[in-house]
């Protein structure tokens, strides 16, 4: 797929490779000897041919491929010894199996070279056989037209084949219309004007009579112009094209697809390799192709390169428009470049900004403005990959004698303004001026205002709202278009936070909250969508939300925060709540709530001193979240004021656990002692605890009076009964009534284990214990001899291992030798033998001895698996209760 286009121009040439065939020979009509020729196409085109010692034979421009511009010279001379015109196209070309031997060449020419003789003669080059691969040079020459004397295949003093032969054009009358019609017929780009470079050139030898050219510029061939013999003309005619021609290859139209460079005959693909285009240069580029505005680049890779030309990097660096030259290379990227078709914007400044103009033939027309929609404007912007039409005016300037395109009609949701529907302007005797549309990548952000019950702001990026407060956010924007709907969005930190969509109602939406929580802090952003396209958002307007507590109501004097005499603020005056008739539960239940205190336990009446209050005209249903919300408050005076007691008085009490390894670890080892610890922070004296376990098919409680607004609850050998839930529930008798608190549960888990081992001297299976053999101790992840000396070790000590590893009551212990004298954990003891782990009533340092305790047991060790575990329930019921 990829050479398609490469090789795109060559189709009309037979790709044969046995090439010859003498009889093809055109009949020579020339003076000069000639050593060149074209086969395999038409007269003038067709590969190149040479005549060496007596014999043609195809030419092999093997080690010439690389130089782009030799290949024209050579071409030029074979074009010039054929009779033809100008070069106007070469392509190199592998021929492969080609049977018969070629000449190889390694000469070059200057191209003003008669025949290739005289280029071997002035590079002193030899010809080879050649029998293998030829890379042979593919040409077409102008059959009417040539170039003489100047630089390059675009410009020259032009002559046209006549009967006669070729004769010079005569400059009068050779107008930009007829230069137009020449540069486009010799595949050139358009024409150079005021170029004065041609008058250092010598003017050639005239022979012929003029020929005198008048074009209108649009006819495609120059047969098509007038032409006539001035006799009486005095100057030649000559012709300046740019040398550079693009072409759109591989794409849907002649404005898309792979950019394509024409440069001495030759066409390739274009390259960028130090990634200097910029959007302005991608835009002459689309100028020069005559199409529309410039709508993207992109870079495609290939697997192979192929050649290229490539923008120089030297001249990239000085940015006069387009003064770009080129180099011959290799590339692996191709550059991939939209262009409008038929629509484009002009302008001097901006892509995406500009005088609207669309294809009429060859030309361009404005459009009328006072015909043309926003709906029109926002097509012409997403045809052009401008995203949306912010503004439609009408263009500044003249607007005189304009021929004025047709009328469209657009409903916003085409894809072109070509896929609108269109009629023709005349008919319409509007009063026209140009259009000017700019684009927008989107359209414009919505203005947000925030509501409270306190304030409305507008634009503010922070806002910090009461907790529990209602507020609405409201997005809005002033557009000719219609906005569909509108979306909020909260920005979390790692994931996507919620949204809320509403559609839109005279293009604003409002976003209600009934209660503000910390649910509602952070960023958020608010953008909306169009009704007819999809796909285009507006810019997001963002602001940030913070949520503080409460502020405008309080209960003070009472111990707590959720029970007192009520005061309210109103800008900053904290004053007492007067009491009126209409006060009642429904009143206090809002407050309660507010304070996020619960519900409301009781409310009263209290008499003080005639102070300054706030009386507060209620409206409450009691259901409300927030006082302000339902009621007023003015400015009073009274001496007597409300009091509440909500029922979360008290507070939450906190629970942990704690185990003789001072580890909160909620997980204990069988046999440790722990205690469970609860604890609440408040102005309230006395009061108890109960500690409410549930565990594996049993409930208790204990209950505890409170020392220091805390109980604790010991528990002297973990065993399985012990695995369960915990809560502290706190109670006390304030306010004339009895009030309750409960902590978070904490789940305690009973596991098997043992840092103590026996060691008998056998290796021993995992888990498994014996009932006899020295202690062991693992203690800091190292398992070692345990140490007697030179502290105590007993009888009471050693029952307490075999409690420990439930190996029944101990027979007999002993201090013994080790073999030798090596790291032990020496024994602290502070044990009555009761205990029921070793290290629960111990610690071990590190230590070097030579002496160990050997234990004996009367049992064997039960082992505890899950189903031991259920079995150990059902036979030891006599679990000692803890105490109190
Ligand atoms: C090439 O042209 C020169 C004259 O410029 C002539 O002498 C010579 O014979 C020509 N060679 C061939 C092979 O035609
Ligand atoms: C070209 O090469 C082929 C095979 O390599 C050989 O048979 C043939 O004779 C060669 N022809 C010439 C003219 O050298
Ligand atoms: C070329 O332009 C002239 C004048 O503008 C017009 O009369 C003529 O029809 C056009 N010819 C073509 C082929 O478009
Ligand atoms: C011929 O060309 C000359 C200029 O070189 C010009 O003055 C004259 O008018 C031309 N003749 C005609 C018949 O156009
Ligand atoms: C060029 O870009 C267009 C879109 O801009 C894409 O559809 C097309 O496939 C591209 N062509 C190549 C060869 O990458
Ligand atoms: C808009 O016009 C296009 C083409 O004329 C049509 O397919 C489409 O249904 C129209 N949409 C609306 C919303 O009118
Ligand atoms: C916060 O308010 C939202 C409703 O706006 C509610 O769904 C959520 O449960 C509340 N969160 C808390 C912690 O109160
Ligand atoms: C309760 O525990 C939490 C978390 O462990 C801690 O932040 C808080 O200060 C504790 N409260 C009391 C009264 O100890
Ligand atoms: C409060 O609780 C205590 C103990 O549970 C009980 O004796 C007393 O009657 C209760 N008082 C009231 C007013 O309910
Ligand atoms: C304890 O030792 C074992 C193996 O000897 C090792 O895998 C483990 O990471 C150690 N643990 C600690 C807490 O060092």
């Amino acid at each position: 797929m990829m050479l398609s286009f490469v090789l795109g121009f060559v189709g009309l040439l037979v790709t044969g490779t046995s090439g010859v065939d003498t009889a093809q020979q055109p009949p020579s009509q020339f003076d000069v000897p000639h050593d060149g020729r074209l086969v395999g196409g038409g007269r003038c085109s067709g590969w190149i041919q040479m005549k060496h010692q007596g014999k043609w034979r195809n030419m092999d421009l093997r080690n010439e491929l690389a130089f782009g511009s030799y290949k024209v010279q050579y071409a030029r001379v074979v074009c010039q010894q054929t009779g033809c015109g100008s070069v106007n196209t070469v392509f190199a070309r592998k021929m492969d199996r080609n049977e018969d031997p070629a000449w190889q060449v390694s000469f070059y020419c200057l191209g003003n070279e008669r025949n290739f003789s005289e280029c071997r003669k002035h590079t002193r080059k030899s010809v080879h056989y050649k029998n293998t691969t030829v890379f042979a040079l593919d040409v077409i020459c102008s059959e009417s037209l040539r170039l003489t004397d100047g630089r390059g295949v675009c410009s020259g003093y032009l002559n046209v084949k006549t009967e006669l032969g070729w004769a010079p054009v005569c400059n009068y009358g050779f107008d930009s219309g007829a230069m137009d019609v020449l540069c486009r017929e010799l595949d050139c780009g358009p024409p150079v004007y005021h170029s004065q470079s041609f008058q250092s050139i010598e003017k050639p030898e005239v022979l012929q009579p003029f020929q005198q050219f008048q074009c209108f510029g649009n006819e495609s061939l120059h047969q098509d112009c007038k032409i006539m013999v001035n006799t009486s003309c005095t100057s030649p005619a000559y012709l300046h094209c740019e040398s550079t021609k693009f072409r759109m290859v591989d794409g849907i139209d002649q404005c898309k697809g792979i950019i394509q460079l024409k440069l001495d005959g030759e066409w390739r693909v274009m390259e960028d390799p130090w990634r200097k285009m910029t959007a302005k240069d991608s835009e002459e580029i689309c100028r020069k192709l005559e199409c529309g505005s410039h709508i993207s680049t992109s870079v495609h890779y290939l697997q192979h390169s192929l050649p290229s030309w490539s923008v120089d990097r030297e001249c990239s660096h000085s940015r006069r428009s387009f003064c770009w030259t080129w180099e011959t290379g290799f590339s692996n990227t191709l550059l991939n470049v939209s262009c409008s078709d038929n629509v484009r914007l002009s302008s001097w400044r901006e892509a995406c900004a500009g005088k609207l103009e669309v294809r009429r033939g060859l030309s361009w027309s404005p459009v009328c403005h006072s015909v043309f929609s926003k709906e029109e404007a926002s097509v012409v912007c997403w045809e052009l990959g401008c995203g949306f039409a912010e503004t439609s005016k009408v263009a500044s300037g003249v607007n005189d004698n304009q021929d004025w395109s047709q009328d469209f009609t657009c409903n916003g949701t085409e894809n072109t303004l070509d896929e609108c529907r269109s009629s023709p302007m005349g008919s319409m005797q509007q009063e026209c001026q140009a259009t000017f549309i700019t684009c927008k990548e989107r359209p414009a952000r919505p203005r947000v205002t925030i509501q409270t019950t306190h304030e409305s702001v507008e634009e503010r990026k922070y806002t910090s709202l009461k907790r529990g407060g209602r507020f609405l956010v409201s997005c809005s924007q002033n557009t000719p278009y219609t906005i569909h709907s509108f979306h909020l969005r909260l920005a979390a930190v790692q994931e996507q936070g919620p949204e809320w969509s509403e559609l839109a109602v005279d293009n604003t939406a409002t976003f209600f909250f009934a209660r503000a929580n910390e649910t509602h802090q952070g960023r958020f952003t608010c953008y909306y969508t169009f009704a007819f396209r999809q796909g285009v958002f507006s810019e997001a307007n963002s602001f940030s939300l913070s949520v503080q507590e409460s502020s405008d109501l309080r209960l003070v004097d009472g111990n707590s925060r959720c029970a007192g005499q009520l005061e309210l603020t109103q800008e900053g005056d904290w004053m007492p709540v007067s009491y009126q008739h209409s006060w009642s539960q429904k009143e206090a239940g809002v407050v309660c709530r507010q304070l996020e205190c619960g519900d409301a336990a009781s409310t009263r009446r209290v008499d003080k001193q005639e102070v300054s209050m706030w009386r507060f005209y209620s409206d409450c249903d009691g259901s409300e979240h927030a006082l302000m919300d339902c009621g007023t408050a003015t400015k009073w005076t009274s001496s007597s004021t409300v009091e509440v007691i909500c029922t979360d008085v008290l507070p939450k009490p906190n629970i942990t656990v704690w185990w003789s390894k001072a580890s909160k670890n909620t997980v204990i080892t069988w046999g440790y002692s722990f205690r469970i610890d609860c604890l609440v922070k408040t102005q309230f004296p006395g009061g108890h605890f109960v500690l409410v376990f549930s565990g594996l098919g049993q409930s208790h409680s204990h209950m505890k009076r409170t020392v220091n607004h805390s109980a604790t609850f010991y528990f002297p050998s973990a065993d399985f009964t012990h695995t369960g839930n915990y809560r502290c529930q706190y109670n006390n008798f304030v306010y004339n009534q009895n009030f309750t608190s409960e902590s978070q549960t904490l789940t305690v888990t009973v596991k098997e284990g043992s840092e103590v081992f026996l060691d008998n001297g056998a290796p021993r299976e995992d888990g498994n214990s014996s009932c006899a053999g020295l202690v062991q101790v693992l203690y800091d992840n190292k398992t070692r001899f345990l140490s007697a000396a030179p502290a105590v070790w007993d009888k009471p000590h050693a029952s307490v291992v075999c409690r420990q590893l439930r190996c029944g009551s101990v027979i007999s212990t002993r201090e013994v030798q080790l073999q030798k004298e090596e790291s032990v954990w020496r024994f602290f003891s502070d044990c009555g033998g009761s205990e029921t782990a070793l290290l629960d009533c111990g610690s071990v340092k590190s230590w070097v001895s030579s002496t160990g305790v050997e234990v004996v047991c009367t049992g064997e060790a039960l082992l505890y698996n899950i189903r031991s575990y259920m079995g150990f329930f059902f036979f030891n019921t006599n679990i000692e209760a803890p105490s109190y």
